[in-house]
């Protein structure tokens, strides 16, 4: 095998942008070559979506879309409701709750409708669970003071599962998974989220798998991870690491230097969590592995870190790194 899509027994791919899809041809060349699956990391988004109320903007996410099938690839779609800022200003500044159900419930009839046969699966509600004792997330601002689309305390917390039921009636063919981050080390919260899924497979709520963020670093216990993957997949659901990275500069230093023994940590790290994917999920519940991002030059991870850092497969003039292979002997 000569590319990640040809080595991997499930689907492997990344979250793209139409921007560097159209105008870098060695982005271009590397997803079209690597990848089986993509996500869009922007495109779909409410924020790019419904920028405001009442329109809709699918140009760039139809862009992939069409992409993707030309090139028959799946596509994974990314996200129906997020509480946080990529939330348009309008739907955030919602307050009544029949107000805001109904803008919801007609959001994901409208998308979920609109790719209907061509997106094979949906993130439907993101990161919903708070880092502290695993509970729906209520709050209306963020550390930075910015206002958060506080859904949880105007629905109540049963509204992941409602948004579940509306997904399902849009497109009754996509697979649907909860998705979200930090489940490798915040045991409150991972367990909370097993709670949830058994509890809507209990209730007959149309959940179909779990996302695994998996934004990592070179520092993240294996055993963490290990046991996220499992109990997880313990639920029968299908398992998705959805947006896999490892960062090397997890304590945000300002001469960051990748030296050789951190080069070979990210390798490690990289090979750990395949081949903990590939033995603890079972076959049928392999949905895939996402990276979140193509190449170090193009990662959110320094935009959000505000350091320099290095934490995927390919480096910025897309030459497969040592990370690289470590997915392939993973395997
Ligand atoms: C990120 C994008 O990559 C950034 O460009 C944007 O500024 C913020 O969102 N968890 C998620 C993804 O579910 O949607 C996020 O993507 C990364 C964290």
């Amino acid at each position: 095998p000569t590319t990640l899509a040809e080595a991997s027994p499930f689907p492997v791919g990344f979250a793209i942008n139409p921007s560097p899809m159209q105008n870098n041809a060695r982005y271009r060349q590397t997803v079209t070559q690597e990848a089986s699956s993509i996500t869009a990391d922007l495109a779909m988004k409410p924020s790019r979506i419904s920028p405001q109320k009442g329109v809709f903007n699918f140009e760039g996410a139809d862009y992939l879309v069409d992409f993707a099938r030309s090139q028959k690839k799946r596509v994974h779609g990314h996200t129906l409701v997020w509480y946080i800022n990529t939330s348009p200003e309008w739907l955030k500044q919602l307050r009544d709750s029949t107000e805001l159900e109904t803008t919801l419930r007609e959001y994901i009839q409208t998308v979920g409708t609109h790719f209907k046969g061509k997106v094979a699966s949906w993130d439907v509600v993101n990161e919903a669970f708070d880092n502290n004792q695993g509970a729906i997330r209520r709050d209306s601002v963020d550390k930075s003071g910015r206002t958060l689309f506080n859904v949880g305390k105007i629905l109540g917390n049963d509204y992941v599962a409602r948004m579940f039921q509306y997904a399902h009636k849009a497109d009754p063919g996509a697979r649907l998974f909860y998705n979200d981050y930090g489940q490798e080390t915040i045991p409150a919260k991972l367990n909370a989220i097993v709670a949830m899924a058994t509890d809507f497979q209990q209730r007959g709520i149309p959940i179909h798998g779990l996302g695994l963020q998996m934004h990592i670093s070179i520092d993240t216990p294996d055993a963490g991870i290990e046991t996220a993957i499992r109990k997880l997949a313990d639920t029968g659901l299908l398992i998705h690491i959805s947006e896999l990275d490892v960062a090397m500069n997890p304590g945000k230093k300002k001469d960051f230097i990748a030296t050789p023994a951190l080069i070979e940590q990210q390798y490690q790290k990289y090979k750990f969590v395949v081949s903990t994917y590939k033995k603890v999920v079972p076959v049928s519940q392999q949905f895939g592995i996402t990276f979140w991002g193509v190449d170090d030059g193009t990662s959110w991870i320094p935009g959000h870190c505000q350091c320099t850092d290095y934490a995927l497969p390919f480096d910025a003039q897309f030459a497969r790194k040592r990370a690289y292979q470590g997915f392939l002997d993973g395997l």
